[in-house]
């Protein structure tokens, strides 16, 4: 889809257009032609969006381009055409596009302009101003295999011009070499109205689907609106399999893809292990629909499947100390458990699925498939809380035997840490969505293993180089084994492929697969089939490997991907614009990153939550950035995960997330502030420069004119401190200068202080905190942690191996980075950053009594935005300035946009009143 639009000026000038503009037949942004079409050959969609666009309007304008496409697709060209001249997107190593082109992409200053979106899309966009009666072109193209799911493929295109257009075209054209057995056009496009705009033709290897929809279809449809339409098009289709039992080989210019999907076998009885976390944050509808799910499930078990169900939380119940055969009598006592499975207490990962290990390993059945599930939504936090010693103590366990799938359960788990430990051992993860369908989504991924057809698979070929993943741990029955590769020397001759398997205790060999020559001559489909899988398979390796071999495999990705022009995880696209020669670069978002403050940093994304509702592009090298527009990604603000205690998330956090930024308060002023002739300037916080604070300007200026703000404020020499705000998106922020000793958090009544030391100078944290409780004593510096309890003493070192301690009153862990703290009432988490520069500490308080004192004790503030730059707090109006702080309460340390005021009007009170002479 494709929201070809100003939006801002749609929003910008509301007023106006409500009252005249809709029913306009010619609009100033004209969206005169937009064209989808898709190709798929054997599997591989190659899909371009081309949209043309003229700017009516008699004074240039900033004209955006912004389509929605599969996640799982690369983008490998995209080209804006304008007055004749071609500018296109060039693909480079991500650091290179970085470094080169704006510092402000590498700070996480600027725009990201491919995102997530939802579960199967991201987000592309880009803008070009355009002169006046003047017309642009841009055409997108993205490529993706198409993967076999419970018998089908499905392809789904996005269609939201945000206008009606006059000349709509949606083109798919699909040509498989096996025939297609049966073809579905559906998803919201294919709905009442609209299709009688939809027309499928069909021979026995192609079908063609053609959507052209009239200007009235495209207003009158029910999901329609005076934008046109929104919705996709899924197309769901099969090809024949009947006779290529041994699969379908397609050769093209010294390239073969095998693809291997074998009918009418057997199924294998399997034996599967759920593991199922039931720690404190399922609680509620997780917990409720992972019940639901689980009944399911158990109901669709064989009566020749064993099974086994665990629930953990920092302890493990085993419902049965061994597999049970599927029987009425023990799948009913099964649901009875399932029923009762309630949360509470923490995440012990570690052991649960070593108990899974041992519950299939003592189980030996001949000729079975064995299938470990784990579904958890969160941090293993009990028992072994060291994720690589989890994923190392994990493969040791299952050694490959048998597969291990991940269901990671919203977005507070750790996905990274579920994808590698599935991937090591011959599994998957997958991201379970936080919504009313979860327990559809928990079935669906069951479905797609329930039927083990082969195990050990092993695709043998002669006389070829350079081969994707040959051997598969299993095969179910739905889903196709992929393999690509070159045929050495480009000889047909010396080429074969056979496949030897397992099949219910028995070696079965499948041979001479059908194999077609395509026409050399015209495409490199299949070359580049090779490319799509070999990126994708390098790039989960990738996850698995360490050292040398992990940088080998990076290497290899990179080098596909630049070669055949991919936007992977690697690369970026650089789109330079005309004009002022701004560029801008595309990165692809990693998987299932919603927040990604809260993983692993991922600049490219990260970029996007610190500019809700706008975006700042660097032009020329150098500090001169340039607001250039709107974007409608949603606020990813990090929520906080209740903690597995029921404790609550950290406090501070910027708003709740998924809400459009354009309707948040703070913005809608700078929309109607666009609309009536002024623009947004900002500047991007220049480290380079040594410049580091960051002002907004809001100057007057007609729409289009590029004015430019030279950086000169002068540094910054204190630690900045985030407070969040009552009903307001942006929370307040103040400095507090350097080498000040504070009083952190007291509360007289049960003894308990905690004070600490900023660091002496280019101040970002803490050297040293104390917290004094009774007659306990903790000390956090930056190299060691000392506990005394009065008598004994105990010393933790930063990046050992995680450890704890637990006593009634007291509990300290260990992880890593990271040292969570459990003084009475009071639990706070100490985070060590070390990432650039001096090591210093992060307090992030999780749970306070109210009413305690101290810095950290006033959590949240109330105040009122007016105009100019001021903010009312507590009756007062102050002069504020919308600055960035970051949020050392997360490891990933976010950047985020504040009101930066005096430390007087935050606290409401002197600094000498939380200052104390002694930590
Ligand atoms: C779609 O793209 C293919 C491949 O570039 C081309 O051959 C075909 O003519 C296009 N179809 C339409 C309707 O433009
Ligand atoms: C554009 O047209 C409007 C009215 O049609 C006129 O008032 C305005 O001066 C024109 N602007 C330019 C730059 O020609
Ligand atoms: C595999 O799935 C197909 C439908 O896609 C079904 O007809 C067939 O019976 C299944 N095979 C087994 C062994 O369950």
């Amino acid at each position: 889809m494709a929201k070809v639009t100003v939006r801002l000026t749609l929003l910008g000038v509301l007023c106006i257009c409500v009252i005249s503009a809709p029913t306009k037949k010619e609009r100033d942004v004209d969206i005169y032609s937009f064209h989808i079409n898709s190709t798929v050959t054997s599997r591989y969609a190659i899909t371009v969006i081309t949209s043309r666009v003229a700017n009516r309007l008699n004074e240039s304008k900033e004209i955006h381009f912004e389509v929605k496409i599969s996640k799982n697709a690369f983008i490998s060209k995209f080209r804006m055409t304008i007055e004749g001249k071609s500018y296109d997107g060039i693909v480079k190593e991500k650091e290179e596009a970085q470094h080169q082109y704006s510092q402000a992409v590498s700070r996480g200053e600027s725009a990201g302009i491919v995102s997530s979106v939802g579960r199967t899309l991201e987000e592309f966009k880009t803008s070009v101003t355009v002169a006046a009666f003047s017309k642009v072109t841009f055409e997108l193209t993205y490529e993706e295999l198409l993967k076999r799911r419970l018998g089908k493929y499905q392809l789904l295109i996005n269609a939201q011009p945000m206008q009606p257009v006059s000349d709509f075209k949606i083109d798919v054209y699909i040509q498989e070499s096996p025939g297609i057995a049966f073809l579905d056009v559906g998803g919201g496009l294919s709905t009442d109205e609209l299709t009688k705009a939809i027309t499928t033709s069909r021979s026995e290897r192609k079908a063609w689907v053609n959507f052209y929809p009239t200007l009235e279809q495209q207003t009158q449809c029910k999901s329609c609106s005076q934008d046109g339409l929104n919705g996709d098009l899924l197309i769901t289709y099969e090809v024949e399999r009947a006779k290529y039992n041994s699969g379908e080989v397609q050769i093209e210019n010294g390239y073969f893809v095998h693809y291997f999907a074998p009918m009418n076998i057997q199924r294998i009885p399997k034996n599967v292990v759920f593991i199922i976390d039931r720690s404190g944050s399922m609680h509620g509808r997780k917990i409720h629909q992972t019940r639901l799910a689980m009944l399911k499930i158990l109901g669709d078990l064989a009566g020749d499947d064993y099974f086994g169900l665990i629930t953990f939380d920092s302890y493990i119940d085993v419902w049965k100390p061994e597999l049970l055969q599927a029987t009425e009598s023990n799948l009913m006592t099964a649901k009875a458990f399932v029923k009762e499975i309630q949360d509470r207490g923490a995440t012990d990962i570690n052991a649960a699925v070593l108990k899974g290990v041992e519950l299939i390993n003592s189980h030996p059945r001949e000729g079975t498939a064995s299938i470990l599930i784990l579904l958890t939504d969160g941090d293993p936090t009990s028992g072994e809380t060291n994720i690589e010693k989890i994923q190392a103590n994990v493969k040791s366990a299952i050694k490959g035997k048998f597969p291990l799938y991940c269901l990671g359960f919203g977005f507070d788990v750790n996905f990274n840490f579920l994808e590698k430990m599935a991937l090591e051992n011959n599994g998957a993860a997958r991201r379970i969505y936080e919504d009313s369908d979860a327990d559809l989504q928990l079935q669906g991924f069951y479905v797609e293993v329930a039927t083990p057809l082969l195990t050990h698979v092993q695709m043998n070929y002669t006389g070829v180089k350079n081969l994707t993943q040959a051997s598969f741990s299993q095969y179910y029955n739905g889903s196709e084994i992929v393999v690509a590769g070159q045929i050495t020397d480009n000889n047909l001759e010396t080429f074969q492929a056979e496949v030897i398997a397992v099949s219910t205790g028995h070696s079965v060999t499948y041979k001479d697969p059908s194999a077609e020559a395509l026409d050399p001559e015209k495409h490199s489909t299949v070359q580049r089939i090779w490319a799509y899988i070999s990126v994708k398979q390098l790039l989960e390796k990738e996850v698995t490997l360490e050292g040398e071999a992990k940088e080998a495999a990076k290497k290899e990705a990179l080098d596909l991907s630049l070669k055949y022009k991919f936007v992977t995880p690697l690369t970026s696209m650089v789109v330079t614009k005309p004009q002022e020669e701004e560029t801008q670069v595309a990165h692809k978002p990693k998987e299932g990153k919603q927040h990604p403050s809260l993983d692993t940093p991922d600049r490219s994304f990260a970029a996007i939550p610190h500019h809700p509702g706008f975006s700042v592009a660097a032009s020329h090298p150098g500090i001169r950035h340039q607001f250039f527009g709107w974007s409608s990604q949603p606020y990813p603000g990090h929520h906080g995960r209740p903690g597995d205690h029921g404790l609550p998330g950290p406090p501070g956090q910027p708003g709740p997330p998924g809400l459009p930024s354009l309707s948040r308060g703070g913005y809608n002023r700078f929309l109607s502030g666009r609309g009536s002739g002024s623009t947004l300037l900002s500047r991007a916080d220049a480290d380079l420069h040594g410049i580091h604070e960051m002002h907004d300007y809001r100057v007057p200026v007609r729409p289009t004119t590029r004015v430019y703000i030279t950086a000169t404020s002068p540094p910054v020499s204190g630690v900045r401190f985030i407070i969040s705000a009552h009903g307001q998106p942006n929370p307040i922020c103040y400095d507090i200068p350097a080498a000040q000793k504070l009083r952190l958090l007291q509360d007289s009544s049960s003894e308990f202080t905690m004070t600490g030391e900023l660091v002496l100078y280019g101040g970002k944290g803490f050297k040293q905190i104390t917290l004094h409780h009774e007659e306990k004593l903790l000390i956090i510096s930056t190299h060691k942690i000392n506990y005394s309890d009065g008598q004994n003493t105990k010393t933790f070192v930063w990046g050992q191996d995680s450890s704890n301690l637990q006593t009634n009153n007291v509990s300290l862990i260990l992880r890593d980075n990271e040292m969570d703290v459990t003084m009475g009432t009071v639990r706070v988490i100490f985070l060590l950053h070390a990432k650039s520069g001096d090591a210093f500490l992060w307090p992030a308080v999780r749970q306070q009594p109210i009413g305690m004192q101290g810095i950290l004790g006033k959590t949240e503030i109330q105040y009122e935005e007016l105009p100019g730059s001021l903010v009312k707090i507590k009756d007062q109006e102050v002069k504020a300035s919308w600055s960035t702080a970051v949020d050392y309460r997360l490891h990933s340390a976010p950047s985020i946009k504040c009101w930066l005021v005096p430390f007087q009007s935050a606290m409401q009170g002197e600094l000498s009143d939380y200052t104390v002479l002694q930590l």
